[in-house]
């Protein structure tokens, strides 16, 4: 076995380091001082994605986007032609129900990291503050490799003309045009995702310039009898195999509830 001598194991490590588009994925890189922009978080991808319903949303982001972003042939072939792969998604839905998760399991297929836009902290009462907020994010997601950026609660910072007035209106509409200016110039390979739980109170223009709109919404009997056999398999050297029917036999109103119950079952079980 050649990782006795640590050739497999460096082969491996090398493998995993490189994106599925052969750049190697480099650690984010900081601003001058060394902070993370105000509102962007690096969300965690290595997360238990095998209990995942498989949903018509998954699907089709599996048929579009990852057949563009995993093979870096359909990219380089794309670029030849000055096209840009999809790269602006908008996930809506109720709360609950999949859009963060389904950002990780994007990020986690195309082997990039996972950076969180929580919009609603860029947005301040001080004059000027909201636009700054927006350019430094940009300027620091500009400044990454391939990366995944989710736009959390889009609607708090993108709102609706009609909905916006007076100075927060003024500042609001400011803080979209530092976005859409930056974005005209975007030269990094990023995929962005806007989530919001509320579509209609979006800014018409964000929604037109969006490649991708994909509908997150409450689990089907189907996606909670798949959630059900998974973890009553799981259970099953607990004594809880049958368990599951329970899950299965019931509506759920998001999957956040559906695996609330689960977590809750699985914690007594082994727990007993
Ligand atoms: N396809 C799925 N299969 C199984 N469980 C899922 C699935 N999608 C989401 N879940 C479960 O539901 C929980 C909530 O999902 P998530 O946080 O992605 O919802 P959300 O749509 O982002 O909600 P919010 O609008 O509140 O941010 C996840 O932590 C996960 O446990
Ligand atoms: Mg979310």
């Amino acid at each position: 076995m050649d990782g006795a001598n640590g050739r497999g194991d460096r082969r491996q490590a090398k493998r995993l380091h490189r994106g599925a588009l052969g750049q190697v994925n480099q650690l984010p890189r900081k601003n001058s001082d060394g902070e993370l922009p105000v509102g962007l978080t690096i969300e965690k991808t290595a997360r238990n994605l095998a209990a995942l319903a498989t949903s018509d949303s998954l699907r089709h982001l599996q048929a579009v986007v990852l057949g563009q972003w995993k093979h870096g042939d359909t990219f380089a072939k794309l670029a030849k032609h000055g096209i840009r792969p999809v790269d602006r998604l908008l996930f809506y839905g109720p709360p609950g129900n999949g859009k963060t998760m389904a950002a990780q399991w994007l990020a986690q297929q195309i082997g990039a990291p996972l950076y969180r836009v929580q919009c609603e902290t860029l947005v301040t009462a001080y004059s000027g503050q909201t636009a700054a907020n927006v350019g430094r994010v940009m300027e620091w997601l500009a400044l990454q490799s391939r990366s995944v950026v989710l736009f959390d609660e889009v609607e708090t910072l993108f709102q609706s003309r009609t909905r916006m007035d007076g100075n927060i209106g003024r500042d609001l509409s400011s803080a979209m045009t530092v976005f859409w200016q930056s974005l005209d110039r975007w030269e990094a390979p990023t995929l962005f995702i806007m989530a919001t739980n509320l579509p209609e109170h979006m800014d018409a223009a964000l929604k037109s310039r969006i490649d991708l709109q994909i509908e997150f919404g409450p689990p089907t009997d189907e996606q909670v009898a798949s959630v059900a056999a998974y973890w009553s398999e799981v259970l099953h050297e607990y004594g809880g195999h049958e368990w599951g029917a329970s899950l299965a036999g019931r509506k759920w109103e998001s999957f956040r509830a559906l695996f609330h119950a689960v977590q809750s079952c699985v914690r007594e079980f082994v727990t007993r």
